[in-house]
C-alpha cells in the first residue's frame, strides 16, 4: 500500500491491517474454495457450507446475533453489532452465491482453487461477490479488534440466491422487518468505472428472464424422410428470435417501450460527462465494432435503455460431424434488462403474446417466466452517498464518478419498497473482472484499499450530523 492509500484511516487500524495481509489472503482463498453455485442443485450443500463459513467468521471477529437463517432455498447469514448508541444503523448486503463456471476448460487455474498473482486474486466469486463480503468482514474485524467497536450500528445480511434472482429473499425481508431495520442499506456488489476509476453506482437495470420452448414430434425424425413435410422446431425458433429485434437494435415486441422513462437532457449530460474511452473499451472487448439501439450512446444503451438478449440457444444435434435429423424440440433463454418504469410481469406478458403471434404453424410454442426484478435508481445527494464518496476519495485519491450501470440487483428495489431504506451502492470490483465468465479476478489493490474505504466510510457516517442518515 502507498501512504496515500491509507492516510485517511486511524493509524492503529491501518497498522493492524498491514500486519495481517497474508492471513487475510489465506482466509479470502479459503472462502473462495467453497463452490457456492446457487443455480445447480448439486451445490446446495456447498451453499450451506459457505453460509456456515461466514457465520463462523462473524462470530470469531465479535459480531453478534449471528444466525444462518432458513429461507426455503439457500440460507441467509445474519449478524450485527448494535452498540453505537445514538449513531445511525446501516444494513450491509452481499451475496455469497456465485455463477456456474462453464466453460471450465477456459479457466487458466481451476475456478475453485483461487490463486493470487500479479496483484490479482483469480477464482470464481473473487469479485462477484464473495470478495466484497470478505472486505466488509475484514473492515469490521480490524475495527472491532483495535477500537473494541464499530463507529455506527451495522447489520450484515448475506444471501445465497442473488445469481438466481433472489427468489426467497423478499418474503424473508417481509417476515424479518425488525431484524433488518436500518437507516440506510449499503450494497457492495458493483464495481468501478472503465479504467478502474472509483465509482458509486446510482442506477441498476431490472430483469425479465424467460424460456421459449418449441416442440414438434415426440422424437427426432430422419430429415430425408420428413424434411419438407413437417415444420422444423429449430427453424421455427430461429424465425421467432429473428422477429424479436430489428437491425437498428430496437426491440420489436409491441408495448415493450410503453413504460420506459425517457432519458432527460440532464440524464444524457451525466452519461456524456463520464470519462469514457470508447476506443479502449472496444479494444478490451476485441470486437470489430460496438452495436446497440440507434440514437443512443454506448453508456446510455448500457445504463439507461432496455435490452432483449438471447442468453442460450439449443436444439438438435450438437456433436462432431453431421447427423441428418429434424430435431424434436428447440429452446432459447431470453432476458430483458429493464429500466424505470418497466415492470417484469408486464414485459413477460408482452413477450408471450408477441411470440404467440409470430410463432410458425406446425409446432407447439410456449413461453415461461423464469425470474425477474425491478430496476432501481438510487440517490446521489443522500448524505450517506456523499459519505461514501468522501471515503473513496480519501482512500483511492480520486473523487468517484456516479454511474447508472447495466447490471441488476433485484434486492435493491426491495430494500426501497419493502424496508423503506435508501440504498448506497458502494462496490469495488474493477470493470473488466470477468464476472460470470472464466478467469474471474479481483484487483488486490481495490480489495485492500476498499477495506480501508469501508473503515473510513463507517467513521464518515458516524460523523454526520444527527439528521444525516
Ligand atoms: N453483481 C451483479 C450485478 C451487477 C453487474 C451490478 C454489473 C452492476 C454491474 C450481480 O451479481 C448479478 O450478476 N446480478 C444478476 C441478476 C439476475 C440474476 C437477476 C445480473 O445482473 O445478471
Ligand atoms: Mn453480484
Ligand atoms: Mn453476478
Amino acid at each position: 500500500m502507498t501512504s496515500t492509500d491509507t492516510a485517511a484511516i486511524d493509524p492503529a487500524v491501518d497498522a493492524w491491517l498491514a500486519e495481517r495481509a497474508d492471513d487475510r489472503l489465506a482466509s479470502y482463498q479459503a472462502f473462495l474454495r467453497i463452490p457456492s453455485i446457487s443455480a445447480l442443485p448439486e451445490h446446495a450443500d456447498d451453499c450451506r457450507a459457505t453460509a456456515e463459513w461466514i457465520a463462523d467468521d462473524m462470530r470469531r471477529i465479535g459480531l453478534e446475533h449471528v444466525e444462518v437463517a432458513e429461507t426455503g432455498g439457500h440460507p441467509i447469514v445474519y449478524g450485527d453489532w448494535l452498540h453505537a448508541t445514538g449513531e445511525p444503523t446501516a444494513l450491509v448486503y452481499g451475496h455469497y452465491d456465485v455463477q456456474p463456471v462453464d466453460p471450465v476448460e477456459l479457466w487458466e487455474s481451476p475456478p475453485f482453487e483461487p490463486v493470487a498473482h500479479d496483484g490479482s486474486m483469480f477464482g470464481r466469486g473473487s469479485s462477484d461477490d464473495k470478495g466484497q463480503i470478505h472486505m466488509h468482514l475484514r473492515a469490521a474485524e480490524a475495527l472491532l479488534a483495535t477500537t473494541g467497536g464499530l463507529p455506527v450500528n451495522v447489520r450484515y445480511l448475506f444471501e445465497g440466491e442473488e445469481e438466481s434472482s433472489s427468489v426467497h429473499l423478499d418474503r424473508w425481508l417481509e417476515a424479518n422487518r425488525e431484524r433488518v431495520a436500518a437507516d440506510v442499506a449499503i450494497i457492495s456488489d458493483t464495481g468501478f468505472f472503465e479504467g478502474n476509476i472509483p465509482s458509486i453506482t446510482v442506477g441498476l437495470r431490472g430483469m425479465m428472464y424467460a424460456q421459449i420452448d418449441v416442440v414438434g414430434t415426440a422424437v427426432d425424425l430422419h430429415s430425408g424422410g420428413y424434411g419438407g413435410v413437417v415444420q422444423n422446431p429449430a427453424n421455427a425458433l430461429a424465425t421467432i428470435i429473428a422477429a424479436l429485434k430489428g437491425p437498428d437494435g430496437r426491440i420489436a415486441v409491441p408495448e415493450f417501450y410503453d413504460d420506459v422513462a425517457a432519458l432527460s437532457d440532464e440524464d444524457r449530460s451525466h452519461f456524456a460527462a463520464l470519462p469514457f474511452d470508447e476506443d479502449a473499451y472496444l479494444a478490451r472487448l476485441g470486437l470489430p465494432e460496438l452495436f446497440g439501439e440507434t440514437g443512443f450512446t454506448t453508456l446510455e444503451r448500457r445504463g439507461g435503455r432496455p435490452t432483449l438478449d438471447v442468453n442460450g440457444l439449443w436444439g438438435g444435434f450438437q456433436g462432431e460431424g453431421s447427423k441428418t435429423i429434424i430435431p424434436a424440440h428447440a429452446h432459447a433463454k431470453i432476458s430483458c434488462r429493464l429500466v424505470p418504469n418497466q415492470d417484469p410481469d408486464r414485459i413477460f406478458d408482452a413477450l408471450r403474446a408477441y411470440v404467440a403471434q409470430v410463432a410458425p404453424p406446425g409446432v407447439t410454442t410456449t413461453v415461461r417466466l423464469l425470474g425477474g426484478g425491478l430496476p432501481s435508481v438510487t440517490p446521489v445527494d443522500h448524505p450517506v452517498t456523499q459519505a461514501a464518496a468522501r471515503a473513496l476519495e480519501a482512500t483511492f485519491g480520486r473523487a468517484p464518478v456516479y454511474v447508472r450501470e447495466g447490471g441488476s440487483i433485484p434486492v435493491c428495489a426491495s430494500f426501497e419498497s419493502i424496508l423503506g431504506q435508501p440504498v448506497v451502492l458502494l462496490g469495488f470490483a474493477q470493470p473488466d473482472s470477468h464476472a460470470h465468465a472464466p478467469n474471474e479476478w479481483m484487483d488486490l489493490g481495490n480489495y485492500e484499499t476498499g477495506i480501508r474505504t469501508i473503515v473510513r466510510f463507517w467513521t464518515e457516517i458516524a460523523d454526520l450530523p444527527d439528521e444525516g442518515a
